[in-house]
């Protein structure tokens, strides 16, 4: 059976402590750093450990600062998680969210397709070495904003992927993204062009429109969100799928985990 979580959130993490999140797992942040961690620890639901510090990318020349890492390590032994995920990295330093909801950097600050891919293996080795555990990377949503160049090709996702030897972390709205906003004919094309047998985890939300710009506005699911989930589901070695809300209200997190209890349930 797949697991089932959520993220853990100034919105959600009520619900953890009234006992009322029926889920298997949580997700959580690293940005929200270790004192928090231990807060949701005492819960005693399994964690999955997402991202580290805000300022580790892949992609950057020396994301490895001892500070970050001593935390990082502090975090996976609190957590016991069963793998690691963070993005696959971006295409510039720095890069930062900005006004929209994606991020951004100048035209200096773009670096190379062969920097960004250099950065990208070396240092996704080491976090793997470091982690001890399973690495899953996230695949990311294309914005022509310096940030997400090169990164979001299938091609060289799979080929990044594939010299680290790490797992796949699928964010779904990411995928539907990059999809549209790079030109591809359709969500499952893209999809396809995607490592798919390297998936244990799905993230899944609803994107929204800025423009004729998808966006990630991690929206609570509709029924025709669960398309594209199902054709995940039936050509990837999914173990876990996440829902990952932003804060919303508590009605809603219950409401989603319950739709996607059932829809779980109904492929098993
Ligand atoms: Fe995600």
């Amino acid at each position: 059976m797949i697991k089932l979580g959520i993220p853990m959130l100034k919105s959600s993490y009520p619900l953890l402590e009234a006992g009322k999140l029926n889920v298997d797992y949580v997700v959580y942040y690293g940005q929200a750093g270790l004192e928090n961690l231990k807060k949701v620890a005492q819960h005693g639901k399994p964690i999955y450990i997402h991202d580290l510090a805000s300022s580790f990318w892949l992609n950057y020349v020396d994301p490895f600062k001892p500070d970050v890492m001593d935390e990082a390590r502090a975090m996976l032994d609190i957590a016991q998680s069963p793998w690691l995920s963070t993005g696959i990295g971006a295409s510039a330093e720095p890069q930062a969210h900005r006004d929209g909801p994606y991020r951004e950097a100048d035209a200096d600050q773009l670096q190379s397709r062969e920097t960004v891919t250099e950065n990208i293996i070396a240092h996704g080795r080491r976090l793997q070495e470091f982690a001890g555990i399973p690495l899953l990377l996230e695949n990311f949503n294309y914005h022509p904003t310096n940030a997400y160049e090169y990164i979001c090709e299938p091609g060289l996702f799979s080929f990044l992927i594939d010299q680290i030897g790490c797992g796949v972390l699928l964010d779904l709205a990411h995928a539907r993204i990059s999809a549209h906003n790079m030109g591809w004919p359709d969500s499952r094309t893209y999809l396809e062009a995607m490592p798919l047998n390297k998936i244990r985890e799905v993230h899944i939300t609803r994107p929204g429109w800025q423009g004729d710009q998808m966006v990630d506005l991690h929206q609570p699911l509709q029924a025709d969100d669960f398309d594209l989930l199902g054709f995940v589901l039936d050509h990837a070695p999914v173990e876990a799928v996440t829902i990952e809300l932003d804060d919303t209200d508590e009605q809603t997190f219950l409401d989603q985990i319950n739709i996607m209890r059932s829809y779980l349930a109904a492929r098993a």
